[in-house]
C-alpha cells in the first residue's frame, strides 16, 4: 500500500485529484469507479478546475458508482445520480450515457444487481476505484458482517451509517434504509483502488482497517490483500499510523 500523508483536507483533494488525472492521461478511455461521501468532492472539485484549465479530457471516460440509496429518485438531491452530477459530470465532458450509476428505484433487486455487475464485467472492469471510508468501516455500503460481500447486492443500513448520513437529510426518517451497492469482492477486482480520508474522526478505523486484522467486521480491511492500493491521507485521518 502506497500512503501519502498531506497537511489537510484541500492538499488531500489535490492529490487524490492527481492520481485520478494521471489514471486518464495514461489512459484516456480507463473505466473509472467514483464514490459519494463528503471526502471526494474536494478532489473532483480539482479534477473540473483541471478539465476547465483544458488539462482534462473526460470524452472517452467511462464510469461506474459504487452504490444508490434504494427507492430514492434520480431528481432527490439526496440521491448518489444527483450527488455525482452536481459534483462531476455536468461540469465536465464526460458522455451521460458513459456514466453508470446504480438504479435505485428498480425493485427488482436480483435484476438490478446481477446488471450492475454484468455491466462492470462488459466493460472490461474498473482501472482505478476511488474509496471513501465509513466510521464503521464500511467501503461503498458494505456494512460490517460475518462475510464479505462478493458481488453487487442490496443492504439493509446500520444504525451508525443512518446517524453519520442523516445531516444530509431533513431528519434520520428520511435516510433510506437500504441501498444498492457493489459488493467487496467487485472492489476488490479494480485494478487500482484509491482512498481518500480526511479528519480526526477517521484516525480509528484508518489504523483499524489498513493496520488491523482483516475481518468483514471491518469491511476495507479487505484492501489489505489489494495489490495496488493508495491511501491519501490528512494527518489527522493518519494520526494513529505510527507503523
Ligand atoms: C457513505 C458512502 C460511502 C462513503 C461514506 C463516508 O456512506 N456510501 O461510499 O465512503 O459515506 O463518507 P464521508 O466521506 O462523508 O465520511
Amino acid at each position: 500500500m502506497r500512503i501519502y500523508e498531506l497537511n489537510d483536507y484541500l492538499a488531500v483533494s489535490r492529490k487524490a485529484a492527481a492520481v485520478i488525472a494521471a489514471q486518464i492521461i495514461a489512459k484516456p478511455n480507463s473505466i473509472l469507479g467514483l464514490a459519494t461521501g463528503s471526502t471526494p468532492i474536494g478532489a473532483y472539485q480539482q479534477l473540473v478546475q483541471w478539465y476547465q484549465n483544458g488539462d482534462l479530457d473526460f470524452s472517452q471516460i467511462s464510469s461506474v458508482n459504487l452504490d444508490e440509496y434504494k427507492g430514492l429518485p434520480r431528481d432527490n438531491d439526496q440521491s448518489y445520480y444527483y450527488f455525482m452530477n452536481d459534483h462531476l459530470f455536468r461540469h465536465v465532458n464526460i458522455a451521460s450515457e458513459h456514466t453508470h450509476i446504480p438504479n435505485g428505484m428498480e425493485p427488482d433487486t436480483a435484476k438490478e444487481c446481477s446488471g450492475y455487475d454484468a455491466l462492470i464485467e462488459s466493460l472490461g472492469g474498473v482501472d482505478l476505484q476511488l474509496l471513501g471510508l465509513g466510521h464503521n468501516g464500511h467501503i461503498g455500503f458494505n456494512e460490517p458482517a460475518d462475510h464479505f460481500a462478493k458481488s453487487t447486492h442490496c443492504v439493509d443500513l446500520q444504525e451508525r451509517t443512518i446517524e453519520a448520513n442523516k445531516r444530509f437529510f431533513e431528519s434520520a426518517d428520511e435516510v433510506p434504509r437500504q441501498a444498492y451497492t457493489m459488493g467487496c469482492g467487485t472492489i476488490m477486482k479494480a485494478k487500482k483502488i484509491l482512498i481518500v480520508v480526511s479528519g480526526k474522526d477517521k484516525a480509528k478505523i484508518v489504523d483499524k482497517a489498513f493496520f488491523g486484522s482483516i475481518t468483514p467486521q471491518v469491511p476495507a480491511s479487505l484492501l489489505q490483500l489489494h495489490q495496488d492500493v493508495t491511501l491519501v491521507g490528512d494527518k489527522e485521518a493518519l494520526s494513529l499510523l505510527d507503523h
